[in-house]
């Protein structure tokens, strides 16, 4: 991909570093880890890896808590480590993109226990303190993400500080001038190191309402998510302000040679406000598209978030599709429900949308979520919530590598950090021998998309198709479509030559004519030009 812009083209890959390899034998992963296993994501045919992240942190929210954005987390390496990481990668055609969290620290960072100290301290508004109410209760309504109010009082002080996630984690002041030319700093520090860009964690909500208002409580209008946590989140995230961090943030990426990336944790309730967050192609690269991740997997709700993307997105910004990540069940399991059928299809969705993919490892082998007991939680969430919530260390276990004790994550023997799910049933090691298992459709969709111009940078047009299919055009020589329901069924006007099939058997080089006829769940590549 070199000269083009990687990140329109590519594939990214996300890497869940505790889980990918432990090459120590201390039952956590590492960046060693990663980087024996770059022959495979080279195999494999990705173009960078997002890292979750990689810094000191304490673990209150395993690693969403960071006490040094400079340093790295000891289990995983040191600052060696990534420099190898980063060469090695390179040496392969691999960029790195690490992940950032700005919204808040961990209470250990050094920048917070001198915060805390005193109302005069040097960092006090470096975070959000706020005086209680008269009758000693919060400074307002805000609720945390994770559960409880977002304040915590700081007996010494006799103040509140705010926590839109754990008390563990004080949100930062963005109001502070000192808090944006310390976090330049870090972006520099990474970028000259040759990190190829950021995921920017909550990058929708790290300025807060200058002056605290309540949010407004949700009414039975509001979408279920917004009734569940009980309030609309207008004055502690999306605010109009940062708008203003990131178009700064993306000068600083392109101020580089080649720019970096941003990759925005977009967590907002429509497809309409995460368009806001490329700006005029002065903000986000890339901003995550959650609605299309937690909408049901049905042809016409799948299509019409993908239309209602495509308009909003402008002509400056490029979608990203993604499926499953660390804090969402599994595509094979949310999706998929297990049915390796649905699962291809939907990762033959991601791979030929008009915009960049973003795999979480084990996509590409069809890892489900791994089923946990109570006593196996790591995750906060988890902790806090059992068993109304089974927390995200489902959707975290080690990457089974082979059907070996350890599952080649491990040496045998060794207690991993969260249990190995069912290596037997499924492994990359088996699934590379097999031509016909998902492992080796995805490496061959991946090509496919490499050899054609039309699936790298192609417009997108929905074709007319009946109920349960969506199919769409991809330039002017390839067509994709997918039979999302039980029934064989066939998209008419199809003409040209299956280029590939969720079925592997016999349908690659298959004439079609006038339509093309698709099994229950299946879904295909069709040629009808030379690109
Ligand atoms: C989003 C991250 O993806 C999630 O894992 C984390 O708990 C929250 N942000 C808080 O940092």
């Amino acid at each position: 991909m070199a000269g083009r812009e990687w990140w329109r083209e590519g594939v990214i890959y996300q890497v869940y570093p505790r889980s990918f390899r432990d090459s120590d034998g201390d039952g956590n992963g590492d960046l060693s880890g990663v980087i024996d296993r770059l022959d495979y994501l080279q195999w494999l045919g990705v173009d960078a890896i997002w890292l979750n992240p990689i810094t000191v942190s304490p673990n209150a929210d395993m690693g969403y808590d960071v006490a040094d954005y400079c340093g790295v987390q000891p289990t995983f390496g040191d600052l060696d480590t990534v420099d190898d990481l980063i060469a090695e990668a390179g040496k392969r055609d691999i960029k790195i993109v690490l992940d950032i969290v700005p919204n808040h620290s961990s209470d250990r960072h050094p920048w917070f226990i001198d915060s805390r100290s005193s109302r005069s301290s040097r960092h006090r508004d470096w975070y959000v303190w706020a005086d209680p109410k008269t009758d000693g209760s919060p400074p307002n309504n805000w609720l945390s993400v994770f559960g409880g109010p977002a304040w915590t009082l700081d007996q010494a002080s006799g103040q509140y500080y705010l926590h839109n996630f754990l008390p563990e984690q004080p949100d930062l002041n963005w109001w502070n001038p000192a808090v944006r030319d310390a976090f330049d700093e870090i972006y520099r520090f990474w970028f000259d190191r040759g990190v190829a860009g950021f995921r920017i964690d909550v990058a929708h909500g790290i300025v807060k309402d200058r002056e605290l208002r309540d949010n407004p409580v949700a009414t039975d209008d509001d979408p279920p998510d917004v009734r569940a946590h009980g309030q609309r989140t207008v004055y502690n995230m999306e605010r109009p302000e940062v708008h203003d961090v990131l178009r700064r943030w993306r000068a600083l990426a392109n101020s580089y040679d080649p720019s970096r990336i941003l990759l925005g944790e977009t967590y907002v309730l429509d497809v309409r406000t995460m368009g806001r967050f490329y700006g005029t192609g002065d903000e986000l690269h890339l901003a995550f598209n959650f609605t299309f991740i937690h909408a049901p997997f049905e042809a016409r709700a799948l299509a019409e978030v993908v239309a209602e993307s495509e308009l909003v997105i402008p002509d400056v910004g490029w979608p990203v599709w993604t499926a499953s990540n660390h804090d969402v069940s599994r595509v094979m399991t949310r999706w998929a429900k297990g049915d390796e059928r649905k699962h291809r299809s939907a990762l033959l969705s991601l791979l030929t949308l008009r915009g960049t993919p973003v795999l979480y490892y084990g996509d590409e082998i069809g890892m489900p979520d791994t089923p946990l007991g109570k006593g196996d939680r790591q995750d906060p969430l988890g902790q806090r919530h059992w068993p109304e919530s089974r927390g995200r260390d489902p959707e975290r276990t080690p990457m089974p590598w082979s059907n070996e004790p350890g599952a080649g994550f491990t040496a045998p023997g060794v207690r991993p950090w969260l249990p190995i799910g069912d290596a037997t049933a499924r492994n990359v090691a088996d699934q590379r021998r097999d031509p016909s298992s998902t492992l080796t459709f995805v490496r061959d969709l991946i090509a496919v998309r490499r050899q054609r111009p039309d699936l790298r940078n192609g417009s997108y047009q929905q074709l007319p198709s009946p109920p349960g299919a969506w199919a769409w055009q991809r330039g002017r020589g390839t067509t994709v479509a997918l039979n999302l329901s039980d029934q064989p069924l066939r998209v008419p006007g199809v003409a040209g030559t299956v280029v590939i099939s969720t079925e592997r058997s016999s349908r690659n080089g298959e004439r079609v004519d006038g339509g093309l006829s698709l099994g229950p769940w299946e879904g295909a590549i069709c040629s009808s030009g030379s690109t």
